[in-house]
């Protein structure tokens, strides 16, 4: 068996260790005689398993407990539509920041609800930078301040959450656990769980508790936070075996030395892959010097013409899931928790192979 060099932006690769775990699992949970897939939810075993996944959640990120940490269905694509639902009134007004194709479709939701401002785009130079603070136009009376803190398609990364007077809330699908933050600094996060935490069909909500319990009266329970919190993100059947992986991810994450641990490992990896793209002639990274993601690398070779090639030698080579979205162009490396320093080299072993020839 050889497992690939996955790069995909998501789902994405998990850790082997993980995998093999829930293979030597499968078929009987320790002792219990049944996979994690067929037991009850209710159950002494999946209430563990479950208690012990917020917990290592919880730990990994110091998530203190004016929080809640719910973990949910529907994706990140539906906390869309659950973010306003929940944090604000038939007319309010919330301000967004424009910084790619993720930050585009949150904006489109919450303008089913709510007053959208734009507080500042970067889609005129295709998003390929955070606009600057100090510029933003921020509203005097907002709910909130959504950011997408990593934009997946483009590549673009904040630092940190924006200084605000009103609640920060960030999508955080593909960076979330990649590196330590200070979640106090945020009023919620949202994370689909295919790229950092687990397999798809999970979607994880860390949210201040006094945020809570004033959805608006046609919010569907299932996408009131209160509701949730109040039934363990159990008001009806969870995705149990996701959450059990997702858990098996948290464990496994914690003996990499939790997220600052991670993060020395992920700067490596990126440090070396933004190393081959700026150290050449040939290859072109989009996005502004400064807001590189660590996570989602776009770049582009000097002639379109030579993508099909590039990608057709990265395949014989094991190097899978490398072409760039459609709005960008070129390749994009995915470089998630679970892509190993070993895959990165590989792909800069090939890059500069690819360029020795081409270039
Ligand atoms: C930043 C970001 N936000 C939202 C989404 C949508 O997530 P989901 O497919 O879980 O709804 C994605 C998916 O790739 C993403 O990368």
């Amino acid at each position: 068996m050889t497992r690939a060099f996955n790069f995909s932006a998501g789902p994405a690769a998990l850790p082997d260790a993980v995998l093999e775990r829930a293979r030597d699992e499968i078929l009987d949970y320790q002792g219990s005689g049944m996979s994690v897939m067929e037991m009850s939810h209710r159950s002494a075993e999946f209430i563990d398993i479950a208690t012990r996944a917020e917990a290592d959640l919880r730990e990994l990120l110091g998530v203190s407990d004016d929080y809640h940490v719910l973990f949910l269905q529907g994706g990140a694509t539906t906390q869309f539509s659950a973010i306003p639902l929940n944090l604000t009134a038939a007319g309010d007004t919330v301000d967004y920041v424009n910084t790619g194709s993720w930050s585009v479709k949150a904006i489109k939701e919450a303008r089913k609800y709510c007053e959208v401002n734009v507080v500042a785009s970067s889609e005129k130079s295709n998003f390929d930078r955070i606009p600057d603070p100090g510029e933003w136009h921020l509203s005097p009376d907002a709910k909130y301040l959504h950011i997408c803190s990593n934009e997946t398609i483009g590549g673009v990364q904040f630092a940190e959450a924006p200084s605000s007077s009103v609640p920060v809330v960030a999508d955080m699908s593909s960076e979330i656990l990649s590196r330590p933050i200070d979640v106090n600094t945020y009023g919620l996060i949202y994370a689909g769980a295919q790229k950092n935490i687990g397999p798809a069909g999970l979607t994880v909500v860390i949210v201040r508790k006094d945020l809570c319990g004033s959805a608006r009266p046609e919010t569907p329970s299932m996408l009131d936070y209160a509701v949730q919190a109040d039934a363990d993100s159990m008001s009806n059947t969870p995705p149990t075996y996701t959450w059990y992986l997702a858990g098996l991810v948290f464990e496994w994450l914690k003996e990499q030395g939790g997220l600052s641990g991670i993060q020395a490992i992920n700067e490596r990896k990126a440090g070396r892959l933004y190393g081959a793209i700026e150290n050449s002639n040939f290859y072109h990274s989009p996005v502004e010097a400064g807001v590189r993601s660590t996570m989602n690398v776009p770049f582009t070779l000097p002639d379109p013409a030579m993508d099909a090639d590039f990608l057709a030698g990265a395949e014989e080579r094991g190097l899978k899931n490398l072409k760039g979205h459609r709005s960008v162009g070129g390749m994009r490396a995915s470089i998630y928790n679970a892509v190993s320093e070993e895959a990165v080299e590989a792909l800069t072993d090939y890059m500069l192979e690819f360029e020795r020839e081409r270039g």
